[in-house]
């Protein structure tokens, strides 16, 4: 088994008006909000992807293989759901499985989960979602095969595997390891798509087409990556800035931001 930390629960933190999952910030994993604000970003950023992707949800070319009628599909860091919404949308048959360590409401604690530290049932049917997949919390960092639950993601299993979007999420070390996990529980003959931004959001290259279309995006993007690494803090310990510091430092890019001759854009 590694040391690697694993989700227990899906209790909140609550920093300058913004929610964040605490195991999240007290293990320095993915330290971006989880409310309702970061939703409407997220979902604005999974249209950006259908506009530049030309509504392809699935990259993989014969998907569903041909005489499966229930593609089984992996979807790693789920968010809210955007991605999974627009598989199933075209893809009623598929059945997922998504992958990530919160599942919270976004920003309301849970009380029943606090007494979940015993509990190995950490996989459930997500009932209320408009399509339904079965969640699974799990920390990526660790290797499927650290899972000692009965939940575990075993080997072979999917036709179709999906990771987008887990740059804050997955150690830098852990790429290697990662990408080869993944490939484990795929079929064969399954697919790995993976789609990453390179966090670097102005050119002065002509050919940046997005432009101002993103700016908004970027805008709450900043926000949402740099508030808790730079401010944020679990008491008695204190941020990097204060807080004044942080506000002076994200009007000053937020300013810089409506500078049009940025060519603001997303390098996917
Ligand atoms: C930016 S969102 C992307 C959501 C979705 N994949 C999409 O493209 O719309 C990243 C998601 O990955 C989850 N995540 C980040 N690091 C993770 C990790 N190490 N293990 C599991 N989930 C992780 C976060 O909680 C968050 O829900």
């Amino acid at each position: 088994m590694s040391a690697v930390p694993q989700p227990r629960d899906n209790r909140t933190v609550r920093f300058l008006d913004r929610d964040f999952a605490r195991f999240s910030v007290q293990n320095n994993l993915y330290c971006v909000p989880i409310d309702v604000d970061d939703e409407y970003r997220q979902k604005e950023l999974n249209r950006i992807f259908r506009d530049v992707l030309q509504d392809r949800v699935v990259l993989a070319p014969n998907f569903p293989p041909p005489g499966v009628e229930e593609p089984q599909v992996l979807e790693c860091g789920v968010g809210k759901g955007a991605w999974i919404e627009d598989l199933l949308e075209g893809y009623e048959h598929c059945e997922v499985t998504g992958v990530d360590i919160y599942f919270g409401q976004g920003g309301e604690d849970d009380e029943d989960d606090e007494d979940d530290e015993d509990d190995e049932g950490d996989e459930e049917r997500d009932e209320e979602a408009v399509q339904e997949f079965t969640k699974k919390i799990w920390n990526l960092n660790a290797p499927f095969r650290d899972d000692r639950s009965s939940s575990r993601i075993g080997r072979e299993r999917f036709d179709l595997v999906n990771s987008r979007l887990l740059m804050d999420g997955i150690n830098t070390d852990r790429w290697p390891s990662y990408v080869n996990d993944l490939y484990q529980v795929l079929k064969p003959g399954g697919w790995l798509q993976m789609v990453e931004l390179e966090l670097k959001f102005q050119s002065d290259n002509v050919s940046a087409s997005l432009g101002q279309d993103v700016r908004s995006n970027v805008q709450s993007h900043i926000e949402a990556v740099s508030l808790w690494p730079f401010a944020g803090a679990l008491p008695p310990a204190q941020g990097r800035m204060t807080v004044a510091q942080y506000q002076a430092l994200l009007l000053g890019a937020q300013t810089q931001l409506q500078d049009d001759s940025l060519r603001l854009y997303y390098d996917l």
